[in-house]
């Protein structure tokens, strides 16, 4: 017998705003080695058509393996296939209920609720602003059983120039979760520039 490596990772992207994180999770790992299968629900493909310029089609495109919302009989749907683990990525409050309340009445949902009974990482990048105390409930519910809470807030010690930055500076983020390490940005270093540390020492 010899040891398989599990490099397979569940992707959802739901229906909240910041659907590009999804987009950006895919085109990172695309030819990384990792094996993605992803499950859109009908509201992220809603958003994702009226916030990018992405379509569906080009984003299952970037994705191993697609499957579809309602096909709970899907691999994804079963403890035994190994995975990494599941990112939703954007994760709606709608989804965050579900998977708290252990519901399976989806693919996403079902698929969360496999890795969080196989004590698998997931990591939910949810959006809302503000939360109200349902929102925290969730949340707070669910990190108490390991969920890696992950919300899409931006960095500014690395100096974005721009929205993609700011895009991928989190995506590599979440992406780190998982021990895949892309250095597609600039990380934090602990050392500030000199021209600003001398700034700071100054005032
Ligand atoms: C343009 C747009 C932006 C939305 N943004 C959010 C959001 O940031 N967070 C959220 O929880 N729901 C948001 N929604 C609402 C969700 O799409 C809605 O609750 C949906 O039922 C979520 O279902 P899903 O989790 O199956 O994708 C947004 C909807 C639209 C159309």
């Amino acid at each position: 017998m010899h040891e398989t490596k599990p490099t397979r990772l569940v992707v959802g992207i739901t229906g909240a705003t910041g659907t590009i994180f999804g987009v950006r999770l895919l085109q990172m790992l695309h030819g990384s080695g990792v094996e993605t299968h992803l499950v859109m629900s009908k509201w992220a493909a809603r958003t994702l058509t009226h916030e990018t310029e992405h379509t569906v089609k080009e984003v299952q495109g970037l994705a191993t393996h697609n499957h579809r919302l309602g096909d709970q009989g899907a691999a994804i749907s079963s403890g035994s296939f190994i995975t990494l683990g599941m990112v939703i990525a954007p994760c709606s409050m709608r989804t965050l209920a579900a998977i708290a309340h252990g519901l399976g009445d989806n693919l996403i949902h079902r698929a969360a609720d496999v890795i969080l009974k196989e004590r698998r990482k997931l990591v939910l990048v949810v959006r809302e602003s503000p939360f109200n105390e349902i929102h925290l409930e969730n949340m707070l519910k669910l990190s108490r059983m390991g969920v890696v809470i992950l919300p899409p807030l931006p960095a500014f010690y690395n100096h974005p120039q721009n929205l993609d930055d700011i895009v991928n500076h989190i995506t590599m983020r979440i992406i780190d979760q998982f021990d895949i390490h892309l250095d597609v940005m600039n990380r934090w270093d602990g050392v500030l520039s000199n021209e600003r540390q001398a700034r700071n020492e100054e005032g």
